[in-house]
């Protein structure tokens, strides 16, 4: 290691990740002390020197509202410090999905969430942030992004896991994954038309997905599981067409409220 390393701390949580990172050419461990004080608010101490020092913060950001705060204490704190650049390291980006105003009286909670991040940190790095009316993350943020990938590791595994694989997508904007997937692996692929009419009402048209395919493994993948519902339905539609129980894979396992336990359910009993 030397001078000019970034150092890296982890947000409570994201320790796995930093320590990898930390062990790279380039990038060196930091310690930051966080707790809270009695009456809940949060009390932040990096414990290493990071004047003149590019920094990197890595909190990956599902269930989003306490960290964001959190973030943005230690971006500022990094700041304060003397720290030369703060780069965010977010795995999962949140709040993309809110990309318009669904009903009057909304905002558009993708671009004030990027105006927010774009004011604390210098550069972002996420993995697979859900595009679909925003086309880049140019469009709403003002401070550098790089956007890494998951279909690569996607597809190693689909490749050496599974045989005669079928991916699915179960909508529209999933086409952009499980294409880059099936490319790779050199698989058929097909994406259905999804409704969602509440957070958990979600139904899948029923198109027929047999045919040739009929005989292969056939592979959930989406970028997002949240509640599960969009998995279990497809999972449904799966086995009602005479399919093996299907494999269901993600890049950001978000498992909000019983999503894991309602989707192993579902497989299950399907
Ligand atoms: C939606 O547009 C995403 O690509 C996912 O399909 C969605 O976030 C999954 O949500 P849930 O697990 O709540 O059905």
């Amino acid at each position: 290691m030397n001078a000019g390393d970034a150092r890296v701390f982890a947000l409570p949580g994201n320790e796995d990740l930093a320590g990898f990172l930390a062990r790279q050419p380039g990038f060196e461990a930091g310690t930051l002390q966080c707790r809270a004080f009695a009456d809940g608010e949060t009390r932040l101490r990096f414990l290493d020197p990071v004047e003149n020092r590019d920094t990197v913060l890595v909190c990956t950001l599902d269930r989003p509202d306490d960290k964001l705060l959190r973030l943005y204490l230690a971006a500022s704190t990094l700041r304060e410090l003397g720290a030369r650049r703060v780069l965010l390291l977010a795995p999962y980006l949140p709040y993309m999905r809110q990309d318009r105003a669904f009903a009057p009286g909304e905002g558009v909670s993708a671009r004030q969430v990027a105006g927010l991040l774009s004011r604390s940190v210098d550069a972002l790095v996420t993995v697979d942030p859900h595009l679909h009316r925003i086309a880049s993350l140019d469009q709403i943020f003002s401070i550098p992004t790089r956007v890494v990938a998951a279909a690569p590791w996607l597809a190693g595994w689909i490749a050496r896991e599974v045989r005669e694989p079928l991916l699915i997508g179960p909508d529209a904007e999933s086409a952009q994954w499980v294409s880059a997937v099936a490319a790779t692996v050199g698989c058929p692929w097909r994406v259905l038309e999804k409704h969602r009419s509440g957070d958990r009402e979600v139904r899948l048209d029923p198109v027929a997905l047999g045919g040739e395919s009929g005989r292969r493994q056939p592979v959930l993948i989406d970028d997002i599981i949240a509640t599960g519902r969009t998995q279990i339905a497809a999972i449904r539609l799966l086995r009602e067409q005479g399919f093996a129980a299907p494999l269901c894979v993600a890049v950001h396992a978000v498992f909000a409220g019983d999503a894991a336990t309602a989707l192993a359910a579902a497989r299950r009993s399907s």
